[in-house]
């Protein structure tokens, strides 16, 4: 089942902890309905959609499984989801900022990349952060064609029929609305309704729902819409996709518009033009938020006019011109029953602290995270003392605080409940999985010692290597379904040289391996055949796949995303990038130049980089994958009409009509590459006044130059 929450391996145990607890809850409420009543809400199909969720959860957090989970009963059916839809524009998120100061850092910002003072010229709306579902509802001609829910941002799912069942929600817009308009906001459950569904559910003696956010979620994805209406959504409309004409140009003004056209708006949204009105209010809206009706987890503050919006731009995931004003965490006490040492990807030992199970912001918390060594010791990023030097214990009290998505951290201990006799923590110094030395690097370039322990044994260790097939499989690397960490340990772990997967290309040498074998995969528990097939279908279709996500996969140390998207459209192709890596082997020379010139990749992911291509095991894995599988030429550029377009260009000197940082999101946006230093591969140098040894270069190289003036005029801005 796909789901508008997120796919099962980027979920934090939370977030896992919470929807097991949902999962639990309904689906023991179908059983009821199903076997009790002979009634059941939802299709067969449905039901295993969730029971499917629930097990995919629990495979990757085993620690969590609850004693009433519903995979210690028994029952199973095919499956079914929605139909997909691909957003006009995508769904996008927020940033999130987490302190007075940190919003005010972000109205500087706005004002920064304008390349203005901050002389509270620019006006900002500022609205509570509805926790609730995102919904993008599509109207052409002025009726409601499709309503999808967000999915992963760029495909969400068709929930069009339940969505009619929405009092609130208009089903047509009056005269005058424009011919195509995406009206996008949050679907949410009142609490008086939760409260009152959850008062049925007791008389009922049924199990009760968990909170109004997923219940709300569940009562949308229903396959019955009946189910939907019996349940009271609400909405509230604040923001926009496609939309075939603008009917306004800010976006109280938009707000403003949805409200006439009679979509729920939010009563509390407010124009504001300072850092100091817009906390004002934030901390208006926080008084507020215990007598609202709808839970909320902060304020979203966005550039009020619709131009500077644009001018702003996005970064990859989030735009510019907003930002979530989250409110403060929540904390609790609890016993700290344990450590437990993880071995991750590229080696690190982080502790994993076990907790007593305690309820923080409404979610029950067993396991919070320790960061590593120093922290245990009460020691900062820098040796400073943190919690005033009160080290961590096994045994302690501590107190919990858990941050909306992120994962719970352990923020202090209660020293005078510290059990006489207990001992300071002593940190593992060889690896808990393989055994080898585990050590903490000296930062060359610091010289400081590393905070994270790391074990030594790279390839032999067990750990590592399963980490780094699961990595692989990965949503944004090579995102194989039916390949999830639970199949990974169980191939890894096989001795039968027709089932193992030790490394990355073994996946797509699995099929063929098989063919002969006399262990058939679909013989064995867990795998039927046709859960085989679409497995193997879901393996070769992955034979061809984009080049940044074959650089993503492969785990280089400090290469995420971003980077292999730079590394990706800075050199085209697989080709291009593998000989340029091997070229700059020894630190030296053009190829290991051109990659520091990429703006974005500073020395240490360069360093990581050609250190990855030097093994000559992970040489050896590259090969072999490329046997199997070709990386596509990075994308065609945005905007490849663009006179810029594939070109790549240095700005030095100043700017006078707009930011360094503007000018190189409009370069980047119109498909040019900008570089930070000057090579024979650089075509364009935008020199400002105060230009040196950049443009010197560019002379001596014979690159392209041209001031502000003619750049703008040669992007037609
Ligand atoms: S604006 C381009 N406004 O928060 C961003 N989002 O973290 C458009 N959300 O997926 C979103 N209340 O589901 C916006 N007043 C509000 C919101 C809001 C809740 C959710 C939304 C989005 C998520 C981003």
């Amino acid at each position: 089942m796909s789901q508008e929450l997120k796919p099962v391996e980027n979920l934090n145990e939370t977030e896992a902890a919470e929807e097991l607890a949902f999962l639990a809850a309904e689906l023991a409420r179908h059983d009821a309905l199903y076997h009790g009543q002979d009634a059941p809400e939802i299709s067969d199909a449905d039901y295993d959609a969730l029971k499917r969720r629930n097990d995919a959860i629990e495979q990757r957090f085993p620690v969590l499984i609850r004693d009433d989970s519903p995979s210690k009963k028994v029952g199973a059916a095919p499956s079914v989801t929605f139909q997909p839809v691909v957003h006009a524009r995508p769904m996008l998120s927020l940033d999130n900022t987490f302190s007075d100061e940190d919003a005010r850092d972000f109205v500087a910002s706005v004002y920064r990349f304008l390349g203005q003072l901050p002389d509270n010229s620019i006006a900002f709306t500022a609205e509570p952060k509805i926790d609730g579902l995102s919904m993008s509802l599509r109207y052409e001609n002025r009726r409601l064609v499709t309503a999808a829910t967000r999915g992963d941002g760029t495909t969400g799912e068709n929930v069009t029929a339940n969505i009619r069942t929405i009092g609130m929600i208009p089903q047509t817009l009056p005269a005058g609305a424009p011919d195509v308009v995406e009206v996008r906001g949050e679907i949410y459950m009142a609490k008086s309704d939760f409260a009152a569904l959850n008062a049925e559910m007791a008389a009922l003696g049924k199990p009760l729902y968990v909170n109004p956010r997923n219940t709300a979620s569940g009562s949308l994805r229903q396959l019955d819409a009946k189910v939907t209406a019996s349940r009271k959504l609400r909405f509230f409309a604040y923001a926009w996709g496609e939309i075939s004409e603008m009917p306004a140009d800010t976006q109280m003004g938009m707000v403003e518009v949805f409200k006439s056209w009679g979509f729920p708006v939010n009563p509390l949204m407010q124009r504001l033009s300072s850092a100091d009105a817009l906390l004002e209010h934030y901390h208006h809206i926080e008084r507020e938020r215990p007598d609202l009706d709808y839970d909320i987890d902060g304020v979203v503050y966005k550039v009020d006019r619709l131009d500077l919006q644009a001018r702003l731009g996005f970064r990859s995931r989030s735009p510019r011109w907003a930002t979530a004003h989250k409110f403060p965490a929540e904390q609790a006490f609890t016993r700290l029953t344990a450590i437990d040492i993880q071995v991750g990807r590229t080696g690190a030992l982080t502790p994993v602290a076990r907790l007593e199970p305690i309820t923080v912001g409404g979610v029950v918390v067993t396991n919070a995270t320790l960061h590593n060594e120093d922290y245990i010791k009460g020691l900062g990023n820098s040796g400073e003392a943190i919690r005033e030097g009160r080290d961590i214990r096994i045994g302690d009290m501590v107190i919990v605080q858990r941050a909306g998505d992120v994962i719970p951290q352990i923020v202090d201990v209660v020293m005078d409940e510290r059990k006489a006799g207990s001992e300071p923590y002593r940190f593992p110094t060889t690896c808990p999985v393989c055994g080898s030395h585990a050590v903490r690097d000296i930062n060359e370039k610091t010289g400081k010692v590393d905070a994270v322990r790391r074990c030594t044994g790279g390839f032999v260790c067990r750990a590592q290597a399963v980490e780094h097939l699961k990595h692989f499989v990965s949503r944004n690397a090579y995102d194989i379904e039916g390949l999830g960490s639970k199949q990974i340990e169980f191939f890894f772990e096989s001795e039968d040289p027709t089932l193992m997967i030790r490394t990355a290309p073994d996946i797509f040498t699995l099929e063929k391996r098989q063919e002969a074998s006399l262990t058939k995969l679909e013989n064995i528990d867990g795998f039927g055949r046709v859960s085989v097939r679409k497995l193997y279908d879901a393996i070769n279709t992955r034979r061809s796949i984009a080049l940044q996500r074959f650089i993503y996969a492969l785990g280089i140390r400090h290469v995420g995303e971003t980077t292999a998207k730079l590394l990706a459209r800075s050199y085209g192709t697989y080709e291009h990038f593998g000989e340029a890596m091997r070229d700059a082997s020894t630190f030296t020379g053009d190829a290991w130049n051109e990659l520091n010139s990429i703006d974005g990749i500073g020395e240490v992911v360069a360093r990581a980089i050609v250190e990855f291509y030097k093994e000559p095991r992970n040489l050896e894995v590259v090969t072999r994958l490329l046997l199997e599988v070709t990386p596509e030429a990075a994308e065609a550029p945005v905007a490849s009409n663009s006179p810029v377009a594939g070109k790549t260009v240095v700005f030095t000197g100043s700017l006078e009509k707009m930011t360094r940082d503007e000018a190189k999101a409009k370069a980047e946006s119109l498909g040019a590459k900008v570089a930070g230093s000057v090579s024979k591969k650089t075509d364009i140098v935008v020199a400002g006044p105060g230009a040196g040894s950049k443009l010197d270069k560019a002379r001596e190289l014979g690159v392209a130059t041209m001031d502000e003036d003619e750049w703008l005029a040669l992007i037609g801005g």
